[in-house]
């Protein structure tokens, strides 16, 4: 959909309303770092070319009437009172960014009418999308001054505080910070990044993203026991290592002392502290332009994210072989939680014809599941189109 044929449709549910900004922030596929944010660790994702778009107005009164053209519905709150919502569900985003930032300073009612082309349950975060696209479209209509790593806090708060998921920043970061034709690094203890370059395009490369189409059932009650076992790692380690404070402060030159953890403390730790490791290594082949090397350590972190983190599934393991069995192919792994949801894949442009072709014809035979598969490119951040 157009700026223009959104702004057209507002006008069409909101008759008497003033002239609506409009705003986009998109989803995002992570390159490499999975399961690292909430260990302080470090991640490499990219913005995508699929996005959610808000058109809002502000009203006189203190009341938010919602809109979705997705799912043709439309729902209304009050600012004063606002409370999750069990029917319209995917309203608790946009309720949680307000009440975020009703926290420091009083809003305006508003009108809202939105759309987007961000796969949903493919955990491709269309949710914090949909939070950094509110957050995003709340400050300019209401003339605040917070800034873009605030706002991906706020939306990050939104999701841990009002919707319940126990997430780390990295989603609603790259969503409020990507940039066209770059990759973003992420330290996430400090919040310091880095935009790099992605020669993806030079190299004659592609991402492709394949869905699953595995829902990610188990994904909350999974994650949150990761993230707790991950502490209590970090619990036992601190009998040797007291001034760690999280498993991104544990070194490779101590992975014997995680060795001596319980087997299921040491595989968790051991996939942060590995993974940690292949991040900063990728980064620096990125920006050396070496494919190659970066797609092992695509590779390497599957395995890991399979053997010692156990958030894969048959599926993702599926089109991970399927995808390494392409000689173009120059890495493959599960992105995202896991469970379920997508992989990624760095593909050079003249095979990757022949990969969607063995995937669409060995994944359904073979899983009893249809495939979605997308060529993403790396895509601005949050921003006002108008
Ligand atoms: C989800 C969370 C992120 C991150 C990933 C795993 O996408 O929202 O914060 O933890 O899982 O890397």
């Amino acid at each position: 959909m157009t700026v223009h044929e959104l702004v057209e449709a507002f006008r069409r549910q909101f008759p008497d309303a003033g002239e609506p900004i409009v705003v986009r922030a998109p989803g995002r596929v992570n390159l490499i770092g999975e399961h690292t944010d909430y260990n302080d660790g470090y991640v490499l994702p990219m913005a995508i070319d699929a996005q959610i778009m808000l058109a809002g107005s502000l009203r006189d009164d203190q009341e938010v009437h919602l809109y979705s053209l997705d799912f043709q519905s439309g729902d209304r709150f009050s600012l004063g009172e606002i409370q999750r919502s069990t029917k319209a569900t995917w309203t608790n985003y946009i309720r949680g960014v307000c009440s975020m930032f009703l926290e420091f300073t009083p809003l305006k009612g508003m009108n809202i009418v939105l759309t987007g082309n961000v796969p949903q349950g493919a955990g491709l975060s269309s949710s914090a999308a949909l939070e950094v696209g509110t957050a995003l479209l709340i400050r300019n209509l209401n003339g605040l001054d917070t800034d873009a790593v605030e706002l991906a806090k706020l939306a990050q708060r939104a999701e841990n505080e009002f919707v319940g998921v126990n997430c780390g920043i990295m989603d609603q970061f790259i969503s409020g910070l990507g940039k066209q034709g770059h990759v973003l690094f992420l330290d996430c203890r400090s919040l310091e990044y880095e935009l790099v370059p992605a020669p993806f395009a030079d190299k004659n490369a592609s991402v492709v993203v394949i869905d699953s189409g595995v829902k990610r059932g188990l994904v909350s009650s999974e994650y949150n026991l990761r993230r707790s076992q991950c502490e209590a790692a970090v619990r036992e380690l601190q009998k040797d290592l007291p001034q760690i404070r999280a498993l991104r402060d544990v070194g490779a030159a101590d992975l014997v002392l995680v060795e001596k953890l319980p087997p299921d403390l040491c595989k968790r730790a051991r996939h942060v502290i590995t993974e940690n490791q292949r991040v900063l290594d990728a980064v620096k082949y990125l920006a050396a332009g070496d494919l190659r090397a970066f797609g092992l350590l695509m590779n390497q972190s599957h395995a890991s994210l399979r053997n010692d983190y156990e958030v894969s599934c048959q599926e993702l393991d599926l089109l991970v072989e399927l995808a390494q069995s392409v000689p173009g192919t120059y890495g493959s792994r599960m992105t995202g939680a896991g469970f379920g949801g997508c992989t990624v894949s760095l593909v050079d442009n003249d095979y990757v014809g022949r990969l969607k072709a063995v995937v669409m014809e060995q994944y359904p035979a073979q899983s009893g599941l249809k495939p979605r598969i997308f060529v993403f490119n790396a895509s601005e951040g949050a921003q006002q189109l108008v």
